[in-house]
């Protein structure tokens, strides 16, 4: 019988006794031993939880103890959770966890801690969906070349609102709240740092690249607006947030932004609050993987997956490389060397010479125009909105464009820049 202790019974937490307790049968048969949970640990006892097993709010003691083969870690927070999460490596014990941030920081840490033991992460990336899996040992044969993952629900929920429907961006980030899947601080979600948590969690499997959430370029959804709905409508796209990772080379872009996506691609049709997921294998060419990626039932399922794991005794390395790729060892490229195709958004009063000293600003920056589109306002007479798209670019000149077009005296407001990825 393996015995397992649940740190942290919310929603995720009692979401795994309960399959532990419905699918028992299925869990035994499959890994051949009864994988029981056996105490929680929880903050506030006085809460009430709808779980059978003891409860208690000390963690040492339940650290120290020597019955327990596996601890489920679901208490969030970096850098206390790293602590407890490495004394129990340190006893010999495995350690399922669903955290993604503490894996963003310390993953190596963690798999250095973990010499006698293992630790499952599967539910931290994408919920339910396996990716975890997919790419560590179903695509181990191949080279990624590269992942693009709608990695967030809380945010594809809000943009896909916003592409549907007319409603305000606090109003629908309040019905994602209150659909449970926006973190304990939203602007995690809206900010863009929880899809990086998770796109360098698996730039780990992929790359063997050990980078932070500082290392890469992170932008959140907050400054999409109805005109840039309106844009995306006008030429057939879809807006994501996605984390994309590309090899070029020997390194890698990392990078997570909001994205123009044409609207016939497989990505661009993942909706409300699912989640997606492209890998592109140099052998295998593009898979696609699609799921709840958070919520009780999907997370928890996961979390069992990996128990089962555990219990069968197969090993793999925590993230995925048993040695390092020595000559060919990949690096993360600077976030202004990366090149794609980008659309502005620019308002500006309606005079003489505006469109060609924007267009002069473009070109000095080496920044080539795909299409244009103007668009009169009907409410702030005098004004218009300029949008443009441009070929591939570099994101220096771009920024650089960006920072020039915002000091012209006619221009009346930040530009927006979306990056368009086709
Ligand atoms: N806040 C996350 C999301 C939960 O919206 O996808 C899953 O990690």
């Amino acid at each position: 019988m393996i015995k397992v202790a649940v740190l942290g019974v919310g929603t995720v937490g009692s979401g795994v006794v309960d399959i532990l307790e419905k699918n028992a049968d299925i869990i035994q048969a499959r890994c051949g031993k009864k994988i029981v949970p056996i105490i929680g640990v929880v903050r506030d006892l006085s809460k009430k939880r709808d779980v059978s097993i003891p409860l208690t709010d000390d963690v040492k003691s339940v650290i120290n103890r020597d019955d327990i083969d596996i601890y489920v870690e679901l208490m969030g927070g970096v850098e206390q959770t790293y602590q407890v999460v490495k004394e129990i490596l340190n006893r010999g014990k495995s350690v399922v966890t669903a955290n993604k941030a503490l894996l963003a920081y310390h993953r190596y840490d963690l798999q250095k801690a973990a010499k006698k033991s293992t630790i499952g992460f599967e539910a931290s990336v994408a919920g339910g969906i396996p990716i975890i899996k997919a790419l560590r040992e179903g695509l181990s044969a191949n080279h990624i070349t590269a992942i693009k993952g709608i990695l967030n629900g809380t945010c594809n929920y809000i943009l896909t609102k916003m592409m549907n429907e007319k409603g305000s961006f606090k109003d629908i980030l309040k019905e994602a709240q209150e659909l449970g899947y926006a973190e304990a601080d939203p602007a995690f979600d809206i900010g863009g740092l929880d899809a990086a948590h998770k796109l360098l969690i698996l730039s780990s499997i992929a790359y063997g690249i050990d980078a932070k959430p500082e290392d890469i370029l992170i932008e959140g959804i907050e400054n999409i607006g109805h005109e840039d709905i309106y844009f995306a409508k006008e030429f057939e796209y879809s807006i994501k947030l996605l984390g994309i990772a590309k090899k070029q080379g020997k390194r890698v872009e990392l990078r997570v932004h909001p994205s123009l996506i044409p609207q016939d691609k497989m990505i661009a049709k993942v909706d409300g609050v699912m989640n997606g997921i492209s890998l592109i294998g140099d052998f295998v060419g593009e898979t696609m993987y699609y799921g709840a990626g958070a919520g009780k039932n999907a997370t928890a399922s996961a979390v069992v997956a990996d128990l089962v794991d555990i219990a069968r005794e197969g090993q793999s390395p925590m993230l995925g490389f048993k040695s390092s790729l020595e000559n060919s060892k990949l690096t993360v490229m600077p976030k202004d060397e990366v090149k794609t195709k980008y659309y502005f958004r620019v308002k500006v009063k309606d005079k003489i010479g505006v469109l060609a000293k924007i267009a002069n600003i473009m070109e000095r920056s080496q920044i080539s125009i795909e299409s244009f589109l103007q668009k009169m306002e009907t409410k702030q007479l005098g004004t218009t909105t300029l949008f443009f798209a441009t070929h591939h670019c570099k994101e220096a000149n771009v920024q650089e464009a960006l920072r020039e077009i915002e000091k012209l005296e006619f221009v009346s407001a930040k530009p927006v820049m979306i990056r368009i990825e086709d």
